[in-house]
């Protein structure tokens, strides 16, 4: 019988590399908004008990930062309250539940990268409702892998690289926070980890628990954006920003609804020695992902 593994979550960044990367361990069910919603605890519940899975993965969330700040319970709702559902359907079902949390349950003062041990306290509602779910999902009993990762960037969906690109064609200056540190994820990378992880898990070679993930190296949002703008235009993209005009600014002086950690560097030794892997740095994932860009741009 093949692996059967249920997917939450298929249309967002992760959850459409999942689809790429998941159907090669067994039978994928992909669920989106429409097969359940994550704040209709039946409509889960019938999706999870009809399927039967050896595992779910969770890749849906309420992803938006700043608007969990005036949304807390919905944030909770779908970060807390349908993973601990889905926590306890597991438990029931003796299947694993694979789930994806953040940086943002650690306060960043921390003055080296975070350890899967550190002690979390978030700063806003979108961390509080994730560290919850993480929580749950702890207590429940269940087999879990929980891979915390930062600045998650894909194909599908909005996200800081993406962002930087439409302002590069619209703006001659742009002011960009250069004093939080972290490396920005591909949700290639995230979904290829995944698919690593699972035959691992199955196999008994990897434990449950929380695991790091993302690449090697770090940077700042003010760095990144200038390596993104310089890549775009010599792969041939026509931006009138150019690097330089790019200014660093300190946190302060860009105020947001939510308050976000100075450091969101996570050490990812526990899953590189637990995979025997070697992850890419950030730099040739992020140029990987303009190439991308680029080239989906000029076949349009
Ligand atoms: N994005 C980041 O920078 C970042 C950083 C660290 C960790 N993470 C974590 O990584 C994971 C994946 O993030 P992502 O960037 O791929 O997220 P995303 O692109 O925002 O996608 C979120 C997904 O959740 C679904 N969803 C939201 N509310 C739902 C509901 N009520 N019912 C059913 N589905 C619902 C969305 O469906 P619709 O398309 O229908 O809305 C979408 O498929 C999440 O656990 C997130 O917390 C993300």
């Amino acid at each position: 019988m093949p692996v059967k593994i249920l997917l939450f979550g298929k249309t967002g960044q992760v959850g459409t590399e999942l689809i790429r990367t998941l159907p090669q361990l067994g039978q994928l069910k992909p669920c989106g908004r429409e097969e359940a919603n994550l704040e209709d605890q039946e409509s889960m519940k019938a999706v999870i008990r009809s399927y039967c899975p050896d595992i779910i993965v969770n890749a849906a969330a309420y992803t938006a930062v700043d608007r969990a700040e005036t949304e807390p319970d919905k944030a909770n709702s779908i970060n807390a309250e349908a993973v601990s559902l889905m926590a306890e359907e597991a438990k029931c079902l003796d299947a694993w539940l694979v789930h994806y949390s953040t940086d943002y349950v650690f306060d960043g003062t921390k003055d080296q990268p975070y350890i899967e041990t550190d002690q979390p306290n978030p700063l806003g509602i979108y961390g509080k409702s994730k560290l919850q779910g993480e929580g749950s999902i702890r207590r429940s009993g269940c087999k879990y892998l929980i891979f915390r990762t930062s600045w998650v960037y894909g194909a599908h969906g909005s996200n800081f690289i993406k962002t930087i690109l439409r302002l590069a064609r619209e703006r001659e200056m742009l002011d960009v926070v250069a004093d939080q540190r972290g490396a920005p994820t591909s949700a290639v990378q995230i979904a290829e980890i995944t698919a690593q992880a699972i035959p691992a898990i199955l196999g008994g070679t990897m434990g449950a628990g929380i695991f790091n993930l993302a690449p090697s190296g770090d940077t700042t949002w003010h760095e990144l954006a200038r390596r993104v703008v310089s890549r775009a235009r010599q792969s041939g993209m026509l931006l009138d920003l150019k690097p330089e005009q790019i200014r660093p600014i300190k946190t302060k002086d860009y105020p947001t609804p939510a308050k976000r950690p100075m450091n969101s560097r996570l050490d990812t030794s526990l899953l590189t020695q637990t995979l025997d892997i070697t992850l890419p740095d950030w730099q040739s994932e992020v140029d990987c992902f303009i190439d991308y860009l680029v080239r989906e741009e000029a076949r349009q």
